[in-house]
This record gives structure tokens, C-alpha cells and sequence, in this order.
């Protein structure tokens, strides 16, 4: 017996599609990884919070696999793409947003803030953007 079809996947079916999520140990970017889980879709969950990946992983089972990567860092980018052989969509939710008084914002916090959300590196658009074929932002 094949596995129950979810009213989400019968009107959004992801089935045979392969989605990467980053920030998949906890949060917003949690919820996506089990929605388009639900929803039928191969799902890639990165992260650098190992005991949420794993809580993640046990959740879920069947067609996830979670991948410790550092987001802010292009060699980790690119250990986790020499392990995607397909790719049809990127939810990139890994953050920091550190709550703390003005003055202790420094330049290394900024610059390490924007590295996680691919502001300025671009590394993960364009390694997506190889690995699937088609164009993204
Ligand atoms: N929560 C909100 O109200 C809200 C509102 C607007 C936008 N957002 C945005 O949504 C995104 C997710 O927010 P959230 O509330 O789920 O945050 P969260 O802190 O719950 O989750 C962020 C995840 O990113 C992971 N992460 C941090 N640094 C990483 C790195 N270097 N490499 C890989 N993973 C890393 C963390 O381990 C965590 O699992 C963020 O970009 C945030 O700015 C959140």
C-alpha cells in the first residue's frame, strides 16, 4: 500500500520534485520542509542546528534527508551540492538575527548576517541555479 495522498498534494502535488530548504532545523523554514513534504516533494533540509535536523529527519522519515551546511560559508555550500543530483526548488530560510543593543552591531555581525541570507555572496542562487537548470534570483 502506497502512501496516502494529502488534499495539499492533490491540488499543489510536488510529487517527483526535489526541494531544498535551508533553515529546515526549526522555525518558518521547518514548517516549509514538512509542507512540501506533504505535499509529496523530495525534501533536502540544511541546517547547522544538527539536533533539529535530526528531530526533522525522525519526523518525517520517508523522503527527506537532512544535510548540516553552513549557509554563510561557499565551501559548505559546495560539500551540500556535490550531494544534489536534482533540484527544483530553493527555500532559503536560513537567518541570524541576533537581538542586542545598537552599539555592540558590529561590522563582522553585519557581514555575517548578510553571508547567511545570500545578500552579498550569491553563492546559493548560482549553485541552484546550475544544479537545476533554470534561472532564479
Ligand atoms: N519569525 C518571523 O516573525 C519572521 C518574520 C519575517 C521574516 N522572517 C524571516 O524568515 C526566516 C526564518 O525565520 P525564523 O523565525 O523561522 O527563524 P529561526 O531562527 O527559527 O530559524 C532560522 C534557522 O536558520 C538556521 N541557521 C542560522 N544560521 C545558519 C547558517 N549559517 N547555515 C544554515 N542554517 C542556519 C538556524 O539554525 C535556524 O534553524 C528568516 O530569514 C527571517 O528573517 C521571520
Amino acid at each position: 500500500m502506497g502512501e496516502e495522498k494529502s488534499g495539499l498534494e492533490t491540488v499543489f502535488g510536488l510529487t517527483g520534485k526535489s526541494a531544498l530548504v535551508t533553515g529546515a532545523a526549526t522555525g518558518i523554514g521547518r514548517e516549509i520542509a514538512r509542507l512540501f513534504h506533504r505535499a509529496g516533494a523530495e525534501v533536502i533540509g540544511a541546517d547547522i542546528n544538527e539536533a533539529g535536523l535530526q528531530s526533522l529527519q525522525q519526523g518525517l522519515g520517508s523522503r527527506v534527508r537532512t544535510v548540516w551546511c553552513d549557509i554563510g560559508d561557499p565551501d559548505s555550500i559546495s560539500a551540500l551540492f556535490g550531494t544534489v543530483e536534482q533540484l527544483d526548488i530553493l527555500v532559503n530560510c536560513a537567518a541570524i538575527y541576533p537581538m542586542r543593543p545598537f552599539e555592540e552591531v558590529d561590522t563582522p555581525l553585519i557581514d555575517r548576517m548578510l553571508d547567511i541570507s545570500q545578500v552579498t555572496s550569491g553563492t546559493l542562487p548560482t549553485r541552484v541555479t546550475a544544479a537545476s537548470g533554470w534561472g532564479c534570483g
